[in-house]
């Protein structure tokens, strides 16, 4: 039986990739399926947590959980920071873009005459994340409610990757940091995933590849203990 211990808690979690426009036709994503976030919005519920999941994902909303649809990063950080003003956790599953199209086509774009593509220029989103931490510290988002950070790596899981997470966490300024390795083949879409817990007073916690299920009841537990101690 699962244990009852997120009774009374608001948890917030984004999960999914982000759509950028680039015109009427298309836009700039990620392979992000939203499996790892609906995974512990399901388990957050199922464990006595008020859950709002914020996703562009497509996947069937688990019980008892109130989803709010998002395509760009700009509503997504909208749509996040107005639940967290009153969440008591948040986990930030969601592969944002860093960057989009820094001018919106009307019409949809054009080969040029010549054959060439058209150039996209870029600007950067902003930072969800990096806008909780710093909404927390002036009080939009209670000084009480716990950070959870993803950091998807790709390539090797040896020690580079877990420094590279280590650094991203003092960087961010958040509570937790999950380090998961990615890829087109490997966890994007895929059931299973692992990585390591990693949180800000130096705790570590290796999830062997297994079940996003399982990721996502590892990360309640080092949430739930952090917020009982
Ligand atoms: O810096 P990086 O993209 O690796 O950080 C990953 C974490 O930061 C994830 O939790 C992601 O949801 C969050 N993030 C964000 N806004 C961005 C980029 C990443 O909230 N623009």
């Amino acid at each position: 039986t699962l244990p009852f211990d997120l009774a009374g808690k608001r948890v917030v979690v984004t999960s999914g990739g982000t759509r950028e426009e680039i015109d009427p036709v298309r836009f700039l994503g990620n392979h992000s399926s939203g499996k790892q976030g609906h995974a512990i919005a399901a388990l957050a519920s199922a464990r006595g947590a008020e859950v709002t999941l914020v996703t562009s994902s497509s996947l069937p909303v688990p019980p008892a959980v109130t989803k709010i649809d998002i395509e760009s990063a700009r509503e997504l950080r909208e749509q996040t920071l107005e639940a967290a003003a009153v969440a008591d956790i948040v986990i930030k599953a969601a592969a944002v873009a860093d960057f989009r199209p820094a001018d919106v086509s009307d019409s949809k774009l054009k080969k040029g005459s010549d054959g060439e593509p058209a150039e996209i220029r870029l600007t950067r989103n902003p930072d969800i994340l990096a806008d909780l931490v710093a909404a927390r510290a002036i009080g939009e988002v209670p000084s009480s409610c716990v950070l959870v950070g993803f950091a998807a790596e790709t390539g090797d899981t040896s020690g580079t990757v877990l420094e590279h997470g280590r650094a991203k966490l003092a960087r961010k300024g958040c509570d937790f940091l999950v380090v998961n390795e990615v890829g087109r083949d490997t966890t994007f879409g895929k059931d299973d995933n692992g990585g390591w817990i990693l949180d800000s007073e130096g705790g570590e916690i290796l999830v062997e590849r297994a079940s996003k299920d399982l990721l996502a009841a590892r990360i309640l537990d080092a949430v739930v203990a952090r917020t009982t101690t």
